[in-house]
């Protein structure tokens, strides 16, 4: 049995056999209703989602199984202080696999040490989202063709931003990647992602302050949104909050084929103005996540098309 608590739960051969699968679910919906038929999916969500865990509910329903769980810990057995390690013996009584989105960095693999079904991180704290970054590799992969040889933007909250964690950790494994990273002091990535991640690997790397300047040489700008809820005090979030705008006239600046991703939800960080530019991949993102999702339950679940 099989958990995916860390996008290096997969090795890049296995991230490309997933990959393959997504797009191949993406163009042949049909050949896979039916293959988690019988099946349930669990999502136990102790944190607000409308992308994550939706989409895990709708890859599972494309793949013709089902979904029991709860949307937040108030509506679930925890406002009474149930453990995730016992939550986790009861819905291994009643699912076949679960997602797990938790306020705590660790709590799904609290959760897959007790657990006898598979575990999906779906969320950790500020720690890791590991179905957000395959979503990330199938959209760059998809609409850039490749994963190797690409200058990629960091842009916001890269402390508490547990998408860009996931994303370098994932990204770091491919040839030719140079990362920009891209935020205000306050906000810069934590040391054991500089340290033990970026230096450790030798990875090409420069942390700047000003988008403007930064833009003109990216393939892909990851924007992130301020993650007000790991805050220690509203007056720093005010004024970390509105410090990057991507707008027509620096969009104006990048190159004709720079792609923008934003793992959403967005507030202000993207002037709607934005939507409209033919770069501009994180709607498109958002429906990969079903794919990507599609295809991490199948794996995980041991399950083939015959
Ligand atoms: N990208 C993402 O994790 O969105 P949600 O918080 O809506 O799930």
């Amino acid at each position: 049995m099989r958990h995916l608590l860390s996008p290096l739960d997969f090795s890049v051969e296995e991230i490309d056999k997933l990959l393959d699968l997504a797009n191949d679910m993406e163009r042949n919906p049909s050949k896979y209703s039916e293959l988690c038929k019988g099946k349930k999916l669990a999502t136990l969500f102790y944190e607000p989602s409308t992308r994550t865990r939706l989409s895990f509910e709708a890859a599972m329903m494309n793949l013709g199984g089902n979904v029991i769980g709860f949307s937040s810990a108030a509506s679930s057995s925890a406002s009474k202080g149930e453990s995730v390690s016992d939550t986790i013996r009861i819905i291994s009584c009643y699912a076949d696999i679960c997602a797990m989105r938790h306020p705590k960095e660790g709590a799904p693999l609290v959760a897959s040490l007790h657990s006898s079904i598979p575990v999906i991180n779906a969320g950790d704290g500020g720690h890791q989202h590991p179905t957000q970054t395959l979503t990330d590799l199938l959209t760059i992969r998809s609409l850039k063709g490749r994963l190797n040889n690409l200058t990629i933007g960091l842009c916001g909250d890269l402390k508490f931003g547990r998408t860009v964690h996931s994303l370098i950790n994932a990204l770091v494994r491919y040839t030719g990647i140079k990362f920009v990273l891209i935020s205000p002091d306050e906000l810069k990535v934590p040391d054991y992602i500089r340290q033990d991640v970026l230096d450790a690997k030798g990875i090409e790397y420069k942390e700047v302050q000003s988008l403007d300047d930064a833009i003109a040489d990216l393939d892909i700008l990851y924007m992130t949104r301020v993650q007000k809820e790991r805050f220690f005090n509203e007056e720093d979030y005010l004024r970390m909050k509105d410090f990057y705008i991507l707008d027509k006239a620096k969009m104006a600046l990048a190159k004709p084929d720079m792609l923008v991703l934003h793992p959403l939800p967005r507030v202000n960080e993207i002037s709607v103005e934005v939507d409209d530019d033919e770069r501009a991949a994180y709607f498109k993102q958002v429906q990969y996540g079903v794919y990507v999702r599609m295809a991490i339950i199948a794996t995980l679940l041991g399950l083939e098309v015959k």
